[in-house]
């Protein structure tokens, strides 16, 4: 079936694709940076530049096909380990993003989010990513969301003090003090470049979440692979654990 806002014949693979099952949630790891620029023999950086590229134009195709939600892990709190020049680069690229894009974000229709201990990040990213959201809060289309200085246990740990402040113990109460209470839990996770884990990734929201991992590295990954990956979700039965 043809899906909507796409160009006739530009990607194959979508002709495949069943526009009513459509995974509307989905989240991405986007993993493999490095390695990409080691086997060019080029400096980790630029493999995090061209990941980019490719964030941009995946975000983009997302919005064309009718995803509703696009959750994009970034930066880990585990990420502060690596070296300084490292961490400084990615903040840095985070920083021209958030400069560069909300505009285009804007144009598209699509919001932006950011999941993450905010606080802990330079002042004027937290600066831009406020900005950033409130110039984008009225899109429509497809809301973004970015993993900044994001753990799946701190999140966890976080929604469990507030709730334990109000004093109601169920499973609402708990997601209301999740990061962005309001969006739906994965349909489908993706990670690249071939590592198998979640790396402390959404933990309490994928409990049912179909899982997809490809060997191809985040800077290779094209609209033609995000799409063998929902043909392959489509390809899936969820049970729910029912029968
Ligand atoms: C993912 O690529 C990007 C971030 C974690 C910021 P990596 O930088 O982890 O790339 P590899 O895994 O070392 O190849
Ligand atoms: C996960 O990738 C974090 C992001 C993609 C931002 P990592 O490369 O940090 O994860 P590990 O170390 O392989 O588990
Ligand atoms: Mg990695």
């Amino acid at each position: 079936m043809r899906i909507e806002g796409l160009k006739k014949g530009l990607f194959p693979l979508a002709e495949k694709i069943n526009p009513e099952r459509l995974p509307l949630h989905v989240a991405i790891i986007m993993d493999g940076n490095g390695r990409w620029a080691k086997k060019r023999k080029l400096p980790r950086v630029k493999g995090h530049e061209k990941g980019t590229e490719v964030l941009r134009k995946i975000i983009e195709f997302s919005a064309n096909i009718g995803i509703k939600y696009l959750t994009a892990f970034a930066f880990s709190k585990e990420n502060w380990g690596r070296p300084e020049e490292e961490i400084n680069f990615l903040m840095n690229l985070l920083r021209r993003y958030l400069r560069k894009e909300t505009k285009n974000l804007k144009r598209n229709r699509i919001k932006l989010s950011i999941a993450g201990d905010r606080e802990e990040l330079p002042i004027d990213v937290q600066e831009l990513m406020r900005k950033a959201e409130e110039e984008t809060k009225k899109g429509e289309r497809m809301e973004l969301i970015l993993a900044i200085n994001y753990g799946g246990r701190s999140e966890i740990m976080r929604a469990a003090k507030f709730m334990s402040q109000e004093g109601e113990f169920t499973q609402e109460a708990f997601r209301r003090h999740l990061f962005l209470p309001h969006v739906q839990d994965p349909d489908l996770l993706i990670r690249t470049s071939g590592e198998q884990r979640i790396s402390n990734f959404l933990l309490w929201q994928i409990a049912y979440t179909e899982l997809y991992f490809t060997p191809v590295l985040w800077p290779d990954f094209s609209e033609e692979e995000f799409l063998k990956a929902i043909l392959d979700y489509q390809g899936r039965e969820r049970r729910f654990g029912r029968i």
